[in-house]
């Protein structure tokens, strides 16, 4: 069974959209809350929650993954940049896991996969932080073989694949060539020993071929599931995509 990761920070998006400025002067009435998300989520049979937080704090704030750490009843994934200040903050929150992403402030989300071969000492150091810590390192990264072989000798136990170019292509002509590009990559994870995630752009829609992908262990959705709950509430959105995960 594919596991589900469900990623909130687009309900933060909504909310600091109306409340970045007035914060908690605003009391009671700041909504939507993504701790109140989470905990629905999970009834609905999510597995894990995922939360990134941006080095802007453009979306999911300090308070939001404190909250969650101490509420939360499955897995608490925590997406961060590999720099120090973030790291020092993850051994001091201890989600179940953490998956360092790349981080620039002019993305609107994340458009990349994490290049491990560029900033390997980066990403080494890093990740033996959180292993010593007993934490779990995911890497994001593209399905290509030179990052797939580094993060399977950086010793972090997962990788996530960005399924981002090929949810791109997927209504073009490279669609067929992105997804074995994946098929590939999900192989070669598994073969060295990683477990293997997926995650960015997945919907409704192409779900019906990224189930497909081997061996892979959970995906990572957002912005499908968030954007579903506006109408049919978010238990129904996370069941719906289970169901169409496993089916
Ligand atoms: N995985 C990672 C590492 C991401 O950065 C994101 C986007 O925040 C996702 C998964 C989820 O992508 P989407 O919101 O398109 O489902």
């Amino acid at each position: 069974m594919i596991l589900l990761g469900l990623n909130i920070d687009h309900c933060a998006t909504v909310r600091q959209a109306r409340y970045r400025a007035s914060g908690a002067a605003a009391g009671g009435v700041v909504e939507p809350d993504p701790v109140a998300l989470a905990l629905e989520a999970e009834r609905a049979g999510a597995d894990g929650i995922t939360v990134h937080l941006r080095e802007d704090r453009r979306h999911v704030q300090d308070r939001d993954i404190w909250r969650l750490r101490e509420c939360i009843a499955t897995r608490l994934n925590l997406e961060m940049a590999c720099t120090p200040e973030m790291t020092k903050l993850a051994l001091e929150l201890k989600p179940d896991s953490v998956c360092l992403v790349p981080e620039s402030r002019e993305e609107i989300t994340t458009e990349g996969g994490l290049d491990v071969v560029r900033h390997h000492e980066r990403v080494k150091s890093c990740v033996e932080a959180m292993n010593a810590a007993g934490i779990k390192t995911s890497l994001f990264i593209d399905p290509d073989e030179p990052q797939i072989e580094l993060a399977a000798q950086l010793g972090a136990p997962w990788i996530e694949l960005h399924t981002g170019a090929y949810a791109n292509a997927y209504y073009g002509t490279g669609r067929a060539a992105e997804f074995q590009r994946l098929r590939i990559g999900c192989a070669l994870g598994h073969d060295r020993g990683l477990v293997v995630n997926a995650g960015h752009g997945i919907n409704y829609v192409n779900i019906a071929e990224v189930r497909a992908l081997p061996h892979l262990h959970e995906l990572n959705i957002g912005h499908s599931i968030i954007s579903r709950a506006l109408f049919t509430g978010i238990g129904e959105a996370v069941r719906e995509m289970k169901a169409r995960m496993n089916a």
